[in-house]
């Protein structure tokens, strides 16, 4: 049975006994909402895999609750500080070696002998993370599908199959965390996300095109983040029988963003194709800058209109 519970203190206590005793349990971050497991419980983290029928072991992030808990993990390198110092809390995430005698699962690595790590910044994940240690969590959706950023969402998919939804209302960022690795010591981009190249760029210099030749993760799917609706990209407007994501100036009732803001349209983005997902069987959508976060909207786009396996 999954009962959703108003994250307030009381709330956040009985989510982190859960997960201290081996329970899922799903979370709002700052990006999207979270399906949590005890990182250092092989059992717990193997039952996210099963949760969200995942065809795969594919590695999972890991969030605590600062450096200082990720330096007892993982292996930094000055440049890893660097960055973890700019965005940290915050939607960056970082691939870095297991430390040798890691109390981590190897689970989360699936094999690798990396860890992708981050400390959110949302309030509730950090008081989470504070009470229970480091918690593996991919988003909280079945395999392949939309990332929630509702505790709705969460439940629409998940329900039964978790302990725990911690409802923290709407997540402010919308798209998942920017996913770095290092390749010969040089930063790379492995998945677009909540902090945009330019303003890692700024910190780290030039991003490499991270190949991601040693990972299958499912953020690197062609199809993923994928609606039952067909998508067309680009579009200028709709044709008959679809519905409209405009962007930008238009009277269209579902608009990322009206004023073009691209932190707003990616905020908006899961939960409208969401909502328009239940309406039609087609769906438009207009152009967005890919600058910024239009990067990983339009990455997000991209996969979720790719053909289907
Ligand atoms: O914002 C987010 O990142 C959300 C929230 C809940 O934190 N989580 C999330 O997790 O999106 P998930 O499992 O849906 O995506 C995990 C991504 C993979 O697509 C992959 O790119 C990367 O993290 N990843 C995880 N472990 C990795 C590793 N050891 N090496 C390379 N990439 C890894
Ligand atoms: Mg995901």
């Amino acid at each position: 049975m999954t009962t959703v519970v108003p994250a307030n203190a009381h709330g956040i206590t009985m989510a982190a006994l859960a997960l201290r005793e081996g329970k899922l349990v799903a979370f709002p971050t700052e990006t999207v909402y979270g399906l949590g497991a005890d990182a250092t419980n092989g059992e717990a983290v193997a039952a996210i895999f099963a949760a969200k029928g995942r065809p795969s072991f594919n590695p999972l992030i890991v969030h605590v609750k600062d450096r200082a808990t990720a330096e007892a993990l993982v292996e930094f390198t000055p440049q890893a500080r660097k960055l973890a110092d700019a965005f940290w809390p915050g939607a960056l995430t970082l691939v870095l070696p297991r430390k040798e005698n890691s109390p981590l699962s190897l689970l989360v690595s699936a094999g690798l002998d990396t860890v992708a790590i981050r400390v959110p910044s949302h309030p509730i994940a950090q008081m989470l993370v504070a009470q229970a240690g480091p918690i593996a969590a991919p988003s909280a959706n079945l395999s392949g599908r939309i990332s929630p950023t509702t505790a709705t969402h969460v439940s629409e998919e998940l329900g039964g199959k978790v302990e725990i939804i911690l409802d923290g209302g709407p997540t402010t960022v919308g798209v998942e965390s920017t996913v770095v690795v290092f390749e010969d010591g040089k930063p790379g981009l492995l998945r677009p996300g909540g902090v945009s190249r330019e303003e890692i760029e700024c910190v780290a210099g030039p991003l490499t095109a991270a190949t991601s030749a040693t990972v299958q993760s499912p953020g690197q799917l062609e199809s993923h983040y994928a609606p039952h609706a067909k998508l067309r990209l680009n579009a200028r407007e709709a044709k008959d029988g679809e519905a409209l994501l405009a962007f930008g100036p238009s009277s269209a009732p579902d608009n990322l963003s009206r004023t073009g803001d691209l932190r707003e349209a990616a905020s908006n983005l899961f939960a409208m194709l969401r909502a328009l997902d239940k309406k039609s069987n087609a769906i438009a959508v207009m152009p967005i800058p890919n600058e910024g976060l239009g990067e990983a909207i339009n990455d997000r786009l991209k996969r979720a209109a790719a053909p289907r396996p």
